[in-house]
């Protein structure tokens, strides 16, 4: 594993206290019990890392430990792996070894006094608390640590908090959480997590961008026409409608994943790759993204919701038809975006998002799209237009990296062909099963914080998205699509009026 943030030698964390808050939730259950357990595979939690879970069920150690581990088995059972290989039992027990629970109501100073003591017992004074709990808790959770002593880092022995997303809903409730952590902590303490930054590929734009110096002549509004960022998904939402009603793809996706992407595109090459150098970049770059008008806003935006379709040839229901969600309902499913970025290397050059659940397939990616060259050397020629080229960085499911540029087709006549130059990360390299967190776990346990956002970003985020929020608390229209589409055809509408069309959905 590397980290951009990191020597390339990882040594094993130190020993640490980790306190999983919202302990039977899926997120620890499907992603973080899994990664610590993939970081303990590869050496890097050392020994001395205890796990101990809270929330309000009651369950013994044993039977907690032993949930976590069904769990796994299960899950890698039911994705038609070997639950063995997924889990070696030698090594889930050395891993067990340290899994612990405390039972308490997040709102009862008495839980704290529970932690305090296992802090106590735990013969080292490190401690994370991290909070994957539903978002009503964390500042209530976040000021009881601060009121009980335990986020006072004495004799070198440090506390963190990790906060998971949504970092608010909105610029005013972003502020306040902000505000309500800075007031018991230091910013140093915080990790606010944003999955998509543990993406190997997330992180490889910024290696690709700033290690080979080809990129940096033809990055800047000289030769990109336009950048596309796309999160297709071909998932609803599943169980958690009641989210997702009052969140909406909007919130849910755009100021934190997609903004990730564009910054990770879009940042001036940082001083150095430590967090305050990369972070600082990145804050710059999202705070400059252009404040639209209302109504700018409404005309640079479109919102869509999936009626019922075909998704991988299965009949699936409409948005409305979903379990927890209104029947008249106007959450957006979908969203597609124009922005602009004000400084001197992108002004110019438009930035169109897009994010939609049960979409036609998978795909998340970046386009970079090139500005066509001068044609006046074809002119006498068979060649009558130049086709758009492009390089297109796939996040996921494919990971990689490819060119699409015009080559001279054999022949005696001068025809033009697009060809592809590209890298697969799994053509170079042995990629191991990974939910992900891995890196920002490990990062968090040795302190780096390159990979997590400081306040100012996530401020600047929602600074940016403000204005279509606003736009729609006027008018919260959404246009159809079916399950199994790319989207409303009105976020078609929004690049053929500059002249465009959005980079065909690939898996
Ligand atoms: C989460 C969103 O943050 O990211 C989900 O809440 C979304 O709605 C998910 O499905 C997408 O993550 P990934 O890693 O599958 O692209």
């Amino acid at each position: 594993m590397t980290s951009i943030g990191r020597k390339s030698k990882a040594e094993p964390a130190p020993p640490t206290t980790l306190f999983l808050f919202g302990a039977h939730g899926d997120l620890v259950k499907r992603l973080l019990m899994p990664a610590l357990y993939h970081l303990s595979r590869d050496g890097l939690l050392g020994d001395g890392l205890q796990i101990i879970g809270v929330d309000h069920n009651a369950i013994s150690d044993v039977d907690f430990a032993r949930k976590l581990e069904d769990f796994i088995r299960h899950q890698a059972a039911s994705k038609g792996g070997d639950a063995d290989r997924a889990l070696d039992p030698v090594l889930w027990a050395s891993l067990a070894r340290g899994i612990s629970y405390v039972q308490g109501d997040f709102l009862d100073d008495s839980t704290y006094e529970a932690l305090a003591a296992k802090i106590a017992a735990s013969g080292t004074g490190n401690a994370v608390f991290y909070l994957a709990t539903a978002p009503r808790f964390f500042s209530e959770v976040v000021r009881r640590l601060g009121a009980a002593g335990l986020l006072q880092e004495q004799d070198d022995a440090f506390r963190r908090v990790v906060i998971e997303k949504p970092f608010g809903s909105d610029l005013p409730t972003a502020e306040a959480l902000n505000a309500c952590l800075l007031k018991v902590m230091s910013e140093k303490q915080i990790y606010r997590i944003d999955h998509y930054l543990g993406k190997e590929t997330v992180q490889n734009i910024l290696v690709s961008r700033f290690s080979n110096s080809l990129f940096e002549a033809f990055w800047n509004n000289h030769y990109i026409d336009h950048v596309q960022i796309t999160a297709a998904e071909t998932v609803g939402v599943e169980t958690r409608g009641s989210f997702y009603e009052h969140t909406g793809a909007l919130r849910d996706m755009v100021p934190n994943h997609l903004f990730q992407l564009l910054a990770m595109v879009a940042m001036e090459p940082p001083a150095a790759f430590g967090a305050d150098a990369v972070r600082g970049e990145k804050a710059k770059v999202v705070g400059a993204i252009r404040p639209w008008s209302v109504e700018q806003a409404r005309a640079n935006s479109v919102r869509g919701q999936y009626t019922a379709g075909q998704v991988g040839g299965v009949a699936v229901n409409g948005y409305r038809e979903e379990a927890n969600v209104a029947p008249d309902s106007s959450t957006e499913t979908y969203v597609a975006l124009k922005v602009m970025i004000d400084n001197w290397r992108w002004v110019g050059v438009p930035f169109y998002l897009r994010t939609g659940k049960r979409m036609s397939v998978r795909d998340t990616e970046i386009v970079i799209c090139f500005k066509p060259a001068p044609y006046a050397q074809f002119r006498d020629t068979e060649v009558d237009e130049l086709q758009p080229t492009y390089l297109r960085i796939q996040i996921q499911p494919n990971e990689g990296m490819w060119f699409d540029l015009l080559a001279k087709r054999p022949g005696p006549t001068l025809d033009m062909a697009n060809i592809e130059l590209g890298f697969a990360y799994k053509d170079f390299f042995e990629m191991q099963p990974s939910t992900g967190y891995e890196t920002l776990i490990y990062d968090c346990l040795t302190g780096d914080q390159t990979l997590f956002q400081r306040a100012d970003n996530i401020e600047n985020g929602w600074r940016a998205v403000q204005p279509f929020l606003d736009a729609w608390q006027q008018d919260a229209t959404v246009q159809f699509y079916k399950a199994g589409e790319d989207g409303p055809s009105a976020a078609d509408d929004l690049l053929t009026r500059d002249g465009r069309v959005w980079h065909a959905l690939d898996e």
